[in-house]
């Protein structure tokens, strides 16, 4: 499990030998759009539910709309492709094994929603052979919808995204997350020493996949994460690809759990350098 691969750049999901014919890249993107959307949609109509709490561990919650959210974005996506294999953060279970995935985190930033912190997002992938073909990222709070597919630049609410030209460590906003896990904690908080002298500023903002989000988008310069999942990056790896920068994820443990940089491709080899 611990090869390094970009789930990203080198496959073409369009060129690969399917069981059945792929749908189009525009079918799939308006199908993870649709699904994030709704979800999302579905945690702000009922935020005055959000306290209600499903699980609780040493530094995170489950929440009741953690579920129902995913049902929402599951029963979109069925809408268009009624027999869909989807993974989902809240699943127990595995998906029986199918050349098309879809990929649900329901509310991406569980914990700033649980305190109505506005950092929160749906996040929706599709991937063809484990490769995503497509994706959306929709924060609603903001009212940010972040999409991209294999063959189209990614947007944010229709407009086109860029990343940033920033090409300097010492002049870069670099966003990341602590994870809590007692082997991941100490080194995470050694890298966040060493970066914070490195670049202009180092920020934890909540959710993965809105952080990479803003990589694509130009307003932060790289994301780094260990110990985070399939779900919170695939959507938006893509959409940071396909605006211009470079995301690398590495599988590092069971359950789909990986190391994640993402960049705006001119800081990538220097991150690299110090996070690797
Ligand atoms: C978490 C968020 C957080 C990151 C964690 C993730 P969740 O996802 O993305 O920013 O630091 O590693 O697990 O639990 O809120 O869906
Ligand atoms: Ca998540």
């Amino acid at each position: 499990m611990a090869e390094n691969h970009s789930i990203q750049k080198d496959c073409c999901p369009m060129k690969t030998k399917l069981k059945s014919p792929l749908p189009s890249l525009d079918r799939l993107l308006a199908c993870a759009e649709a699904a994030a959307r709704a979800g999302g949609a579905h945690a702000l109509k009922h935020a005055h539910r959000r306290s209600v709490i499903a699980e609780t561990f040493a530094h995170d919650v489950k929440l009741k709309l953690d579920r129902e959210c995913q049902d929402v974005a599951e029963r979109t996506i069925r809408k268009h492709f009624p027999r869909a294999a989807i993974l989902g953060e809240e699943d127990t279970v595995a998906p029986v094994a199918a050349d098309v995935l879809w990929i649900i985190d329901p509310i991406d930033g569980t914990v700033n929603y649980f305190h109505g912190l506005p950092l929160w997002c749906c996040s929706v992938a599709v991937q063809v052979r484990e490769c995503t073909a497509a994706g959306a990222v929709y924060a609603p709070v903001l009212d940010e919808c972040y999409t991209a597919h294999r063959e189209r630049s990614s947007t944010c609410n229709g407009r086109p995204l860029a990343v940033s030209a920033t090409h300097r460590l010492k002049d870069a906003v670099i966003l990341t997350g602590l994870n809590k896990q007692n082997d991941l904690l100490d080194r995470s908080i050694a890298l966040f020493h060493l970066l914070s002298r490195k670049t202009q500023k180092l920020r934890i903002m909540g959710s993965a996949a809105l952080d990479i989000c803003q990589v694509a988008a130009g307003r932060a310069d790289a994301f780094f994460e260990s110990g985070i999942y399939l779900w919170d990056a695939a959507a938006a790896a893509l959409i940071v690809e396909q605006a211009g920068g470079r995301a690398e994820i590495m599988a590092t443990g069971p359950h789909h759990q990986l190391r994640i940089i993402a960049s705006n491709g001119r800081l990538h080899a220097p991150l690299r350098r110090l996070i690797l």
